[in-house]
């Protein structure tokens, strides 16, 4: 090459590279952005259904049925007919609101129903095959939502789902994995082989005809079909054969709950995220408001002390998770109290930047009662300017492995999430007290964080992730990536995360994403980190508003995750 081809070539490098910078900064990466709608999820089937019923005239509520159904046939690893979630939602009149559609324990549940005899846990009873069943909730979840706020017929958003379910969904390379690593479960739980069980490839079309019929008959005879229809008597049989408890009469009285969302302030931010039973508004709202009066920007974006400040008041929240919160029906939680500044203020008095506090001397702080792991999330913002955040769950991946093959659904193992013996860890590692444990029809406390942020009264973002106990610290972090880092949606969803919840006394962090020094220094400083027990940390999906109007859908490449819109 002669010499002046290399100097041209040379000087387009340089142009290249310093178009790439601006000050010191990359250019920043977005994800998809769309001038009026978008909707983002763990799959392209289910966000690509979700924004046609958008296109055709819907709001985000009819997307909202559409994309949780399409999920339980795109993506049996979590989305569900056979699980439970929560939705947050804002109306473009800036009304809020949320739904509690979380399954909940059978009649005959008992507090000690997952101990033998010497009170030791029974291994497996609550996290596999049918006794680990709780109420599903989804089908209710749905039709209350678009019942209360759609507008579109249910046949013209249900009918795309099953066309999906009779076409047949593309098997990913992620998905592969993940059928290969669960096959062992499946055969051991389900006495037949079932569909989910063979050898599937990438690139394999997966049909469910069963579902197709499923959702064909709730289609037709709303949601009475799946909680007192023919599918309410297959279903309840099914478990009983399995050796489950749940009866025709618990699924006959499952009801999804409207709930006041938590919501409080952060700078000029207003956040509205889930309320009990889910644990995550209450304690993302401890861990921001514990860290707000930090100048966290200037610590800089996961340096030692930003992540020190930030494990600290995770640590607190968490210990406070699991004495106080439950199901708001059952216990009374001290709920302003938990999240009020005085008392966070005083939770954070013994936090030095010196050295580590240890788990063991954080225990739940005083409050007067005055009184005697694998999700997904979807955030849908329509042409409207109506804003919803949902996550949905079987628990574990494909739940209890428990597979109605004549229904064509997973069940979800969501019984784990009860602290079946008060101080011994659940499948997320988490401690668990009296005010989660099993009693019949209560719900099960969760950690599902699906978040809606405001700024100056405007709807800003709404996120949300999978992820059990690591979704409040995701969701919290991927916040504060665009509020103090100035980080694109997309770069926030995809930034390196960590993790602290009080027990184990450990930041898990994600493997080769942290700077070596700076791990360094946390251990130097008393922390245990942990880089192999949580390959990724979330799987965060979001939306945000760009001061133009502009939406930017920002889609996890940790999952298969997609965003569209229009
Ligand atoms: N099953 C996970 C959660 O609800 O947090």
């Amino acid at each position: 090459m002669k010499l002046k081809n290399i100097a041209i070539l040379f000087f387009l490098f340089l142009i290249i590279i310093s178009c790439k910078k601006q000050n010191n900064k990359q250019v920043p990466v977005r994800g998809l952005i769309t001038e009026k709608a978008m909707v983002v999820s763990a799959r392209a089937e289910a966000s690509k259904i979700g924004k046609q019923i958008l296109a055709q005239g819907g709001n985000a509520f009819d997307a909202m049925m559409a994309t949780d159904l399409a999920l339980a046939v795109a993506y049996p690893y979590a989305g569900n007919l056979g699980g439970g979630g929560f939705m947050v939602y804002r109306l473009n009149n800036g009304e809020i609101g949320a739904l509690d559609y979380r399954e909940k324990a059978p009649l005959a549940a008992t507090k000690n129903m997952y101990l033998d005899s010497l009170g030791n846990i029974i291994p497996e009873l609550s996290t596999r095959g049918a006794m680990a069943v709780g109420v599903p909730g989804t089908v209710a979840g749905v039709f209350e939502a678009q019942k209360k706020f759609g507008i579109l017929p249910i046949e013209s958003i249900i009918k795309p789902v099953i066309n999906l379910a009779k076409k047949g969904i593309v098997v990913t390379k992620k998905q592969e994995a993940r059928f290969t690593e669960k096959r062992e479960d499946f055969l051991k739980t389900n006495k037949d082989t079932i569909l989910f069980a063979k050898h599937w490839k990438a690139k394999d079309t997966i049909v469910q005809n069963n579902l197709a019929n499923t959702l064909s008959a709730i289609m037709k005879n709303g949601p009475d079909e799946f909680y007192k229809g023919t599918s309410a008597k297959i279903l309840a049989k099914f478990i009983q054969e399995n050796g489950g408890i749940i009866t025709e009469k618990d699924l006959a009285s499952y009801k999804a709950n409207w709930r006041t969302p938590i919501t409080f302030n952060y700078d000029d931010l207003k956040i509205i995220s889930m309320s009990p039973p889910s644990s995550g508004g209450i304690a993302m709202a401890q861990i921001l408001k514990s860290v707000e009066s930090f100048n966290l920007s200037k610590l800089g974006h996961n340096s030692t002390e930003f992540i020190q400040v930030l494990a600290e008041a995770e640590r607190r929240a968490y210990a406070d998770r699991s004495f106080y919160l439950g199901d708001p029906d059952f216990i009374k939680i001290p709920q302003s109290k938990l999240i009020s500044d005085a008392y966070l203020k005083d939770r954070m008095k013994n936090f030095s930047f010196e050295k580590a506090t240890p788990s063991s001397t954080v225990s739940h702080g005083n409050v007067d009662i005055i009184e005697s792991d694998e999700t997904t999330h979807y955030s849908i913002i329509d042409q409207f300017g109506n804003a919803i955040s949902v996550t949905t769950t079987l628990n574990s991946g494909y739940g209890s492995k428990l597979y109605c093959e004549e229904l064509g659904f997973f069940l979800n193992n969501e019984m784990d999430d009860f602290s079946s013996k008060p101080g011994v860890p659940n499948v997320y590692g988490l401690i668990g007290a009296e005010a989660n444990a099993i009693l019949p029809e209560k719900r099960m406390l969760s950690s599902m964080t699906p978040t809606i942020v405001e700024k100056n009264g405007k709807l800003l973002m709404s996120v949300g992730t999978p992820g059990g106990s690591t979704i409040i610290t995701s969701v919290l972090q991927t916040i504060l990536n665009v509020h103090e880092f100035n980080m694109t949606m997309q770069e926030a969803v995809e930034a390196a995360r960590f993790h602290h919840q009080w027990l184990p006394d450990e930041i898990r962090m994600e493997p080769n994403r942290f700077n070596k020094k700076t791990i360094k220094s946390l251990e130097k400083k008393g922390y245990i980190i942990n880089e192999e027990r949580s390959p990724v940390i979330g799987i965060v999906d979001g939306i945000l508003v760009w001061p133009d109007g502009t939406l930017e859908g920002g889609a996890d490449s940790r999952g298969d995750d997609a965003a569209d819109g229009f």
